[in-house]
């Protein structure tokens, strides 16, 4: 990030909840990872990774839902799409206290379709209508929908707003919009977040025809460049792979959107207290630092010795050694940059 990047934003306190907001990747933002984000920005928003329904009726409810107090302000995805069962999850998830339960109508993988919800949804503007009013009359959290600006090769800029309206007159306020189509067939869903073409045009017009619906926008955004100018737009923000690969860059939110500069932290602040979480993690829950720190592989990505840093965390051969050892190792100098760690 340079200088130039840099917005410069007047400063207020009554900015949206969806100002700026780390998106739900599954495998990716767990609770480890959402307790670095939390580190780093006091007020971005928090999304978990997707949890089914069907894992909330028959599943570990606890081992999906359990968070930090630390993390809010922290959204549940849910992935489904009967209206009941959403309800229920929804339900659980304010019970375990989160501050939105957001519908998934974005994901394209193959699985997901054959349970029929995800981005196939959007064909179903009726059904995510039914979906949403029992969710909304089951909770009193804010319920909002992830969703996709097409389905497939169409450009029918109608067919998104129509959704909107359909999902809007349910009871729906906020929309978190990918700014791509959907291709349900031929490709990956990890080609499905590169191949189809980016349009933040429709989103912008999206929120210009409905001024009194939060509009946050997602989709290859990885600049406070990019940021600002989305913010000119829409609502808010949601970044996915720029904030899990390069996590130190939500070090500079608050300053920048939210204009609270109160938190002074550098790198070595934050893993020193990743490490405090390891240590709490390990002896209340039995959870392995491994698991927790291959969410903060990128935290040192642009300095002198980062790579090697990386490997150390990333060392199978040390699982052993408690975490604050793994530190102290990776904090260490190698005699000689070729050296392999010998231990
Ligand atoms: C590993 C991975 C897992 C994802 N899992 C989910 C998910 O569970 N629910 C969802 O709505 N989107 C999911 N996504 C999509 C992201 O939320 C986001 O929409 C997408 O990555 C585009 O944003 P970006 O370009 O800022 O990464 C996932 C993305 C990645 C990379």
């Amino acid at each position: 990030m340079t200088d130039i990047d840099k917005p410069t934003l007047p400063v207020a306190d009554n900015f949206s909840m969806w100002r700026m907001s780390v998106a739900p990747m599954m495998d990716w933002t767990d609770k480890h990872c959402r307790y670095l984000h939390r580190l780093l920005s006091r007020h971005a928003l928090l999304y978990t990774e997707m949890v089914t329904t069907g894992a909330l009726l028959h599943g570990d409810v606890a081992r999906h839902l359990r968070f930090e107090p630390e993390e809010h302000p922290v959204a549940l995805q849910l992935g489904g799409s009967e209206p009941a069962d959403l309800a229920h999850g929804a339900r659980l998830g304010e019970q375990w206290g989160y501050d939105e339960i957001n519908l998934n109508c974005g994901c394209p993988s193959e699985r997901v379709q054959r349970g029929a919800f995800g981005a196939c949804l959007m064909n179903e503007a009726s059904l995510v209508a039914d979906c949403v009013k029992a969710m909304v009359d089951a909770v009193s959290v804010p319920v909002t929908v992830k969703h996709r600006i097409g389905i497939d090769k169409s450009e029918s800029y109608e067919f998104m707003r129509d959704f909107v309206g359909t999902v809007a007159d349910a009871g729906c306020q906020v929309f978190i919009v990918h700014a791509r189509n959907a291709w349900l067939k031929g490709l990956s869903p990890k080609e499905n977040r590169e191949i189809p073409p980016l349009r933040y045009d429709v989103v912008a017009r999206l929120k210009k025809e409905f001024p009194h619906l939060t509009i946050a926008v997602n989709g290859g955004i990885k600049t406070d460049a990019a940021v600002q100018e989305q913010l000119e737009t829409v609502d808010g923000v949601m970044v996915g792979r720029e904030a899990y690969h390069n996590p130190w860059w939500l070090a500079s939110w608050d300053t920048l959107y939210y204009g609270d500069d109160s938190r002074r932290h550098n790198r070595e602040n934050v893993e020193e207290q990743m490490v405090r979480y390891m240590e709490r993690e390990a002896s209340e829950h039995g959870s392995h630092w491994y698991s927790v720190a291959r969410h903060m592989l990128g935290l040192r990505n642009g300095l002198a010795g980062a790579r090697r840093w990386r490997q150390v965390w990333s060392d199978h051969r040390l699982k052993q050694l408690p975490p604050a050892e793994v530190m102290k190792l990776a904090r260490t100098k190698p005699v000689q940059t070729s050296e392999a760690l010998s231990i």
